[in-house]
């Protein structure tokens, strides 16, 4: 199964994912990881994992249909079957939508819908939640909203702090990541039999 990764930051999901031996035994192969900030540390994960790199920055395109064409002319002779937002900071708009429609999955720190868009964690800590979670989703075109592939809940503990339960969260979504790729997977491999 081919696949990209998008991402924007720190990249600990796109690590997770590109480390995995079991997913790459059943046939997991990352072609490309896509970034739209040239400085963000995924890329050196990416380069320790030998994964090719697409930085490709909004600022350079007159506007977003554009910039998502630029990727998907990257994309496409790589036969990409779907695409892994991990950590992706832009809005996909129904350009790259209708290109891969219902094969675009995303990643949110918290139980969509609630405590959807930016700084989930943060907020959800600062509301004082005694549940939070990970929801991993196929997108549309709203922000965190789609079909729910998996959701998982995390549990406030009493002594956290917002770094001790943002710590948990991450945890969580790695190991989620990994699981529902690894469900694709087999339903692929069911498929190819
Ligand atoms: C994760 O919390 C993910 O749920 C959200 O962005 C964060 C990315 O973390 N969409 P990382 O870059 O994978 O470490």
């Amino acid at each position: 199964m081919r696949v990209a990764v998008f991402a924007s930051g720190n990249g600990s999901n796109f690590e997770a994912i590109a480390k995995s031996d079991e997913l790459r035994n059943l046939g997991l192969e990352i072609e490309i990881l896509v970034c739209d900030q040239p400085k963000a540390h995924v890329l050196k994960r990416a380069k320790k994992y030998h994964i090719p790199v697409f930085v490709n920055q909004l600022s350079n395109y007159p506007d977003r249909s554009s910039y998502e064409q630029a990727i998907i002319e990257k994309l496409k002779p790589l036969n990409i079957e779907y695409i892994l937002l991990a950590g992706y900071m832009k809005v996909v708009t129904p350009t790259l939508l209708t290109a891969y429609p219902n094969h675009i999955i995303n990643i949110h720190p918290s139980l969509l819908p609630k405590f959807s868009g930016l700084e989930a964690i943060e907020r959800t800590f600062k509301a004082g939640e005694e549940v939070t979670g990970v929801t991993i989703h196929y997108i549309d075109e709203g922000v965190d909203t789609g079909p729910i592939i998996k959701q998982c809940k995390v549990v406030r503990l009493r002594n956290d702090t917002e770094a001790s339960l943002e710590a948990r969260i991450h945890q969580t979504e790695h190991q989620m990541y990994r699981q529902v790729i690894l469900d694709l997977l087999n339903k692929n491999n069911e498929v190819a039999k």
